[in-house]
């Protein structure tokens, strides 16, 4: 999480943190459980779950609201292609009859790639480059 900005003080941006937070404690879960050869299925459904949810609460508020500064719509792009990818993965691994540790370690590295590049990334440029009206519609459109 980012420590240096002060972007953490914007109730959208911690509640997104929050949210990243159950995800990386769900894919551990995934993790482990699939590396002890245990049934992966209900901490997938978890994960699947969860991270629905986070991808559609920011690609409805925070990225919708940003794709209006023309220096960041290109790093929102890249990160919604790795929605695309993060689903994708799930979905490969949830197709499987066994969940495989090695496509679960896969993901898990991307995954928490993607959250270091949004909280360390994103959510500081768009902590300074967002005004208080754009902060009210991420608000009123996740409502
Ligand atoms: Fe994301
Ligand atoms: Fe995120």
């Amino acid at each position: 999480m980012c420590s240096y900005c002060g972007c953490r003080a914007l109730p959208e941006i911690a509640a997104l943190n929050e949210q990243h937070d159950q995800i990386v404690n769900a894919s551990g879960d995934l993790r482990r459980a699939t590396d002890a050869g245990t049934d992966g299925v209900a901490p997938l459904a978890d994960l699947v779950r969860l991270l629905a949810q986070h991808l559609d609460r920011e690609e409805r508020g925070l990225f919708t609201e940003l794709r209006h500064h023309d220096d960041i719509r290109a790093h929102v792009d890249e990160l919604c292609d790795e929605h695309d990818e993060l689903q994708m993965m799930l979905t490969d691994i949830g197709d499987r009859q066994d969940a495989d540790p090695v496509a679960v370690g896969r993901l898990v590295t991307f995954l928490r790639r993607h959250i270091d590049r949004e909280e360390n990334g994103l959510f500081p440029a768009a902590a300074i480059s967002m005004d208080g009206a754009e902060w009210d519609a991420i608000a009123a459109r996740i409502d």
